[in-house]
């Protein structure tokens, strides 16, 4: 008999409290614990090698926590280690334990956001290489279009809560200006990095009228309801509660003060050693 256990939620770093977020508003009744790699952020920049031997190593430390079910919330791991985790690790790990990631329940539901059938991702250079977004919205909507640009100094400056300076504005313009460069009939752009929705409102700001700003969180918390619904034996082995617990790879202090921020509560993390 398995041992019940919280949900866990893993990012590189504070972004994925933006998925986290929604996945408690969705589904309060389970436990959760949340686990940034801080200390080793940004993902975004790194070799496949590197993101899958990071990822691997932080949903190990959450099984250790007793979650038999992980959601990886960030697409740069979720582009590069989820499908070796899937397919090699968990057999010989636990072949009862799921990992899940935020890039297929985000591919399957985008053609109902467009109208011209022209969808902009924004992301990470390692979600942008690996072609995810694209292969997995042309597997359910061959006739989308898809513009992909990286954005490789949005992560650096939400983790160092710098992005309502006028330097952050500049960047975002400039990456969301190249990305229209690539076809102006793009009328639905996608946040593909968990940390992204943090800059919304100023995203907003420079993005061409009418065109639709698409945040993972709620579509990642409904496809994983829908899939507890779907999964009863992995459903009976999420512990029900309101244990929400938050584990670090970096410093405690400074974990504790921007995760409050991002989440608009107080909270009490602990250090994780790797
Ligand atoms: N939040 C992560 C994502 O969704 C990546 C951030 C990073 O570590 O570069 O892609």
């Amino acid at each position: 008999m398995i041992k019940q256990g919280p949900i866990g939620i893993f990012d590189s770093g504070y972004g994925g409290l933006t998925v986290f977020k929604e996945i408690v508003q969705r589904l309060p009744q389970y436990d959760y614990v949340y686990l940034g790699d801080n200390a080793r952020v940004p993902y975004g920049i790194r070799s496949f090698e590197t993101v899958y031997r990071y990822t691997w190593e932080c949903v190990q430390r959450l099984f250790e926590l007793d979650c038999n079910l992980v959601v990886l919330a960030c697409n740069t791991a979720s582009a590069k280690a989820l499908r070796t985790i899937q397919q090699n690790d968990l057999p010989l790990y636990d072949p009862s334990r799921r990992v899940l990631g935020v890039i297929r329940p985000t591919a399957e539901v985008i053609g109902k956001y467009t109208q011209t059938g022209k969808v902009g991702i924004l992301a990470t250079q390692g979600t942008v290489s690996s072609e995810s977004y694209v292969i997995e919205i042309n597997k359910f909507f061959p006739d989308v279009a898809v513009y992909q640009e990286a954005c490789p100094l949005w992560v650096p400056l939400v983790e160092n809560n710098e992005f309502h300076t006028p330097g952050a504005a500049y960047f975002i313009k400039k990456d969301l200006d190249s990305l229209f460069a690539k076809n102006p009939d793009i009328d639905c752009v996608v946040l593909a990095c968990t940390h992204y929705p943090l800059l919304a409102d100023i995203i907003r700001k420079f993005l061409p009228e009418g065109v639709r700003l698409i945040s993972q969180g709620e579509l990642v918390a409904d496809s994983l309801a829908d899939y507890l619904e779907r999964h009863s034996d992995l459903r009976a082995c999420c512990s029900l509660g309101d244990n929400r617990q938050f584990y670090t790879t970096g410093a405690v202090p400074e974990f504790d003060e921007k995760a409050s921020l991002f989440l608009g509560s107080a909270v009490q993390s602990t250090q994780l050693l790797l």
